[in-house]
């Protein structure tokens, strides 16, 4: 009897613990990315993303479709994530890095960034397909199918090579 209490108690704490450190992190905007991701020497993934698609995916949609909880919840990251959870990030953003990379306040700092292993304690996500088929899947009325290799050809916003590596 004691002993399955404890283990309830347990299951609860680890449950509640998972909880809070998922809800720690808020969404920062891309903006704070920019600071440190937009120089070309280290690739300019700001600009890249700017350019792109996602950044505009908002603009696509018309009148009251940019309201319409049917379409922003994939259009827009910040329509997607617990409105209490939004610092900085904008709906005009559109599908900004933190749908794929993760909420940024907890990994931001150029010391845990310098630090992949810290970085992703801290939140970061390092993005794969699964991540793209959250919103590149059948439930979007305009789905084209989806080629991950092609499809992230596209969206390619690598780091380059240091001199001499
Ligand atoms: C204070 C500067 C700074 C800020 C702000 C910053 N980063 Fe970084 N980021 C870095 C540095 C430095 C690296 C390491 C680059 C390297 O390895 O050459 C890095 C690496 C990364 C990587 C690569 C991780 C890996 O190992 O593959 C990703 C992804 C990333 N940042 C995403 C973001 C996102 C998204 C934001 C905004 C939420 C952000 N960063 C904000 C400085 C920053
Ligand atoms: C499940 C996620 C999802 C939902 C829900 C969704 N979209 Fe999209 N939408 C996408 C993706 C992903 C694309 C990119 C098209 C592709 O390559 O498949 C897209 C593309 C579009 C485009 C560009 C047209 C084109 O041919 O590329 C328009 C316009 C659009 N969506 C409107 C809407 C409207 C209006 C709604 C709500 C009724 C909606 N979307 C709901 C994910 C979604
Ligand atoms: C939060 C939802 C979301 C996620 C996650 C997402 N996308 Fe998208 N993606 C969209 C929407 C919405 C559009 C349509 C934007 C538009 O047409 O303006 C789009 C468009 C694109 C396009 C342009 C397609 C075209 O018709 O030219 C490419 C390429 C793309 N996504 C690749 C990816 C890849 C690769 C990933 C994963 C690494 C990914 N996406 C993750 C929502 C998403
Ligand atoms: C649609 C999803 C998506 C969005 C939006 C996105 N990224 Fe990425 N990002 C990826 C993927 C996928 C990779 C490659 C991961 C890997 O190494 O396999 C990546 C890699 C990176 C890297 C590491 C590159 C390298 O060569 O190691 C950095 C830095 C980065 N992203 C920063 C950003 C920043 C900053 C933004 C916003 C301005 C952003 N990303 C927006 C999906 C995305």
């Amino acid at each position: 009897m004691y002993v399955k209490s404890f283990l309830i108690a347990c299951f609860l704490l680890f449950l509640g613990g998972n909880y809070l450190t998922a809800q720690d992190y808020e969404y920062v905007g891309a903006g704070k990315c920019k600071m440190c991701h937009n120089k070309p020497s280290t690739g300019a993934q700001y600009k890249i993303w700017s350019e792109s698609k996602h950044a505009k995916a908002m603009d696509v949609l018309k009148g009251d479709e940019k309201k319409d909880p049917k379409c922003i919840k994939c259009h827009a990251t910040a329509a997607g994530v617990n409105p209490d959870l939004l610092a900085g990030l904008t709906m005009n953003e559109g599908v900004s890095c933190e749908s794929c990379h993760g909420p940024g306040s907890g990994y931001k700092s150029l010391s845990t960034m310098k630090d992949r292993k810290k970085a992703i304690a801290k939140g970061l996500i390092i993005p794969t397909e699964k991540t793209c088929l959250k919103c590149h899947n059948d439930k979007s009325p305009n789905f084209k199918g989806f080629n991950y290799k092609e499809y992230f050809k596209k969206i390619a916003h690598p780091i380059p090579p240091k001199e001499g590596e």
